[in-house]
């Protein structure tokens, strides 16, 4: 049985926590292997809605472990903070580990990221400003603070924090952010932090890989989106980690003689949150349909959410880039009520059309999106667990999607709740 992995086929937000919540049940792990608290994913259970920005979201079932892996920049006080909420409603947490090499995203990192988005202006990213881009950077500096690292003896840690410390508020104060952070302030939260996650910091790459040689189901978990990857994105106005599935390799320490199969999360149309090129964006009262319908405000932040078209050109290069085996489609239901739906099947640039999607985002936003239009349907499809029971045009719209990507439809997601899915036994 290979290991599978739940990766987003677009930017973000597509269901991928639904999905991993459903997959978790048979599975032995849950790990995220990217990203830190700017990922938002939702789990509903019984009318109850749990939102996840770091702990993986299969911890929801007793027998699964659930793993932060080393490729991911881990915020202890929210992590702290998600792991007492969940406690408090009768999750344990003892199924937690977190990676001694993950990073720690710390109070500057935060400040930094504010305060270089101010100086972008006009050109600001919209980050979730959770500090992910510069504790990335301080890792690929080779200046970051590790997870294990909480371990230190108080004497090391304390030297190592002085010298960041003053290069920090240095920084901090050329970019005009008064930031006066002192050593042994940032010294006593690390060992609040450490007094709390000490008993869940192991290394999680040797506990992985014994798990894999012995056949156990691991489900990796992804976050953002492919197009929000760092090297395969909408750069610059992408996140600072690899959202492909080929980082389970370095982001969970597996090695290469493991087979990953890949479920490709696509929602029924697109939605954006931040900035950058989004060429089948609505600004209509269609898009305001979509994001009124669908809810769609950021789980981390709560910024409106983009709405548009589902974008099959896009999508296509996200698989390219993912290998799926098989999409999960979601928010379906949102698409109820509509008289017609079109989907993006190309890109015509100056009047040319692409074979390729753009790498450059300029380029990108000067794409004219070439739609196919299909019939909607009228019926509300909330619930809905058979894929008989799907209205006809429903069926139309996933063949379509079926025959662009050449790949099969194998979950689609009917409302927000983990009963309302239709699985298609013998697919995945
Ligand atoms: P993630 O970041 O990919 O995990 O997605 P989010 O949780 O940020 O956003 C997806 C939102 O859509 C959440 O509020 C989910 O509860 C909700 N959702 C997921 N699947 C469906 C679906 O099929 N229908 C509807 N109406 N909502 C869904
Ligand atoms: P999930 O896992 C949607 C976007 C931000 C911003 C850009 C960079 O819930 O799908 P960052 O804070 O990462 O430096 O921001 O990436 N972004 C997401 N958008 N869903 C997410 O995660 C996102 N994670 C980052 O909005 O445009
Ligand atoms: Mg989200």
């Amino acid at each position: 049985m290979p290991a599978l992995a739940v990766v987003g086929m677009q930017w973000g937000d597509e269901g991928k926590g639904k999905i991993t919540d459903l997959f978790a049940e048979k599975s032995d792990y849950v790990v995220r292997f990217h990203g830190g608290s700017n990922a938002g994913h939702t789990v509903e259970v019984n009318g109850v809605a749990f939102k996840f920005h770091q702990i993986p979201s299969g911890i929801l079932h007793r027998r699964t472990t659930a793993v932060i892996a080393n490729g991911t920049v881990v915020d202890a006080e929210q992590l702290i903070s998600e792991m007492d909420a969940l406690e408090q409603q009768g999750y344990s947490t003892s199924r937690l580990w977190i990676s001694d090499r993950a990073q720690l995203v710390m109070p500057y990192h935060r400040a930094l990221d504010g305060a270089e988005e101010r100086l972008r202006g006009a050109g600001a990213i919209g980050t979730t400003k959770r500090g992910i881009g510069p504790c990335y950077a301080d890792k690929a500096a080779r200046n970051g603070f590790r997870v294990g690292e909480l371990l230190w003896d108080e004497g090391r840690l304390l030297e190592k924090l002085k010298f960041t410390v003053a290069v920090k508020n240095a920084y901090a104060n050329a970019l005009s952010e008064s930031m006066q952070l002192s050593a042994e302030e940032l010294l006593k939260n690390m060992l609040k932090w450490k007094e709390r996650l000490a008993p869940h910091i192991t290394d999680t790459a040797y506990m992985l890989n014994a798990a894999l040689a012995k056949g156990k189901n691991v489900l990796f978990e992804g976050a953002h989106g492919i197009l929000l990857d760092i090297d395969h994105g909408n750069y610059p106005f992408v996140t600072s980690s690899n959202t492909v599935p080929g980082n389970i390799y370095t982001g969970a320490g597996i090695n290469t003689q493991q087979r990953v199969k890949v479920l490709g999360v696509v929602k029924a149309y697109a939605t954006r949150v931040g900035a950058g090129p989004f060429p089948t964006e609505l600004q209509d009262e269609t898009g305001q349909h979509l994001a009124e319908k669908g809810a769609e405000f950021g789980t981390t932040t709560g910024r409106k959410r983009r709405c548009g078209w589902l974008d099959l050109f896009a999508v296509k290069y996200c698989d390219m880039l993912s290998g799926t085996s098989s999409i999960a489609l979601t928010k379906l239901d949102v698409l109820s009520g509509l008289s017609s739906i079109r989907v993006a099947t190309g890109y015509r640039l100056k009047g040319k059309l692409l074979k390729h999607y753009p790498h450059d985002a300029l380029l990108l936003s000067e794409c004219v999106p070439v739609y196919k239009e299909m019939k909607g349907w009228e019926e509300d499809i909330t619930g809905i667990t058979k894929y008989r029971d799907l209205p006809t045009n429903a069926v139309r719209y996933i063949e379509f999607i079926e025959k662009y990507l050449g790949k099969p439809v194998s979950v689609v997601s009917t409302g927000q709740s983990r009963s309302s899915t239709i699985v298609r036994k013998g697919i995945l």
